[in-house]
């Protein structure tokens, strides 16, 4: 824990550097620091951004309250953090139940949402999405010792948990109501670790999540967990995209044109490394 700490104070710093060396590029020769002919300045914009922090290493609550926006970490933080530098805007998060984000978008007590979430076209009639920048899927957590359950198949007539409102409950709770797997429950965490606290002390047989965030929780406990992928149940890729108001186009281009550099750039495979180097968890 204390490396940690340490890591991410040093994440932050180095982040701090380079805020102060980007806002050189405005004002950099203190001569030139004149003013617009008396304009008024534009006030600075803020944007809300609505996460569900707890959901490593995409957005999670960092030590000691040492994060990067506010006392968030994460892919999603550092992101978003590197893209408001770029427009210009300060950000605010919102960390928030998962599955009330897109109502919380909708009625506009966020700007976006940056939180790990799937693209999918039922989500997309009420959200914009940005261009992808992550590819994930899900997986199946166990308990280590468990060896008779290497399918969602096996898990007919167990109890398997998945986070509210995310494509694993969709998938888990779609199988089950077309007969697929009859499970004998389904139960469902605002908090993923939550989940993975009660399969731990056996009160659920399997946690379904996203693979990096599986492999996270997998890294936190190497010796109690393990995780298998089943190619043959109803799990597929996943391409994970910011969302917007469906108002709000400028906004979305704004992000996008960023985002899309930033990907060819390989920050996000870059802030991948970072993070698996420092919670746990690479491939
Ligand atoms: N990718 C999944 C989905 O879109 C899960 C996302 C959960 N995100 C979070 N920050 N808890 O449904």
């Amino acid at each position: 824990m204390k490396k940690l700490f340490l890591t991410l104070a040093i994440l932050a710093l180095a982040l701090a550097a380079f805020t102060a060396c980007n806002s050189g590029n405005d004002n950099g020769d203190g001569d030139n620091n004149y003013d617009n002919g008396g304009a008024a300045a534009e006030p600075r914009r803020t944007l809300v951004m609505g996460t569900s922090a707890g959901f490593p290493p995409f957005e999670f609550i960092a030590d000691y309250g040492q994060g990067v926006i506010g006392q968030y970490a994460g892919i999603d933080i550092s992101l978003v953090y590197r893209i408001a530098q770029e427009l210009d805007v300060d950000i605010v998060i919102q960390d928030q139940e998962f599955a009330g984000l897109i109502t919380a978008l909708q009625s506009r007590q966020i700007d976006f949402i940056a939180a790990g979430m799937t693209i999918r076209p039922d989500r997309a009639e009420f959200v914009n999405f940005s261009v992808p920048y992550y590819t994930a899927g899900q997986r199946v957590i166990v308990q280590a010792g468990n060896t008779d359950i290497n399918s969602i198949a096996d898990l007919e007539g167990l109890i398997v948990g998945v986070q509210m409102g995310t494509t694993a409950d969709m998938a888990i709770t779609d199988g089950h109501n077309d007969g697929v797997v009859t499970f004998q429950d389904i139960a469902r965490f605002n908090q993923p670790a939550h989940g993975i606290l009660d399969l731990l002390s056996g009160s659920l047989d399997a946690f379904v999540v996203d693979a990096p965030v599986a492999r996270n929780f997998l890294a936190a406990y190497p010796d109690e967990l393990r995780i298998f992928y089943d190619p043959n149940e109803f799990f597929g890729p996943e391409q994970f995209g910011m969302a917007f108001h469906l108002e709000d186009l400028d906004l979305l281009a704004e992000f996008n044109a960023v985002l899309t550099r930033l990907i060819a750039e390989g920050y996000v495979e870059y802030l991948y490394a970072h993070y698996a180097a420092l919670l746990g968890g690479e491939e």
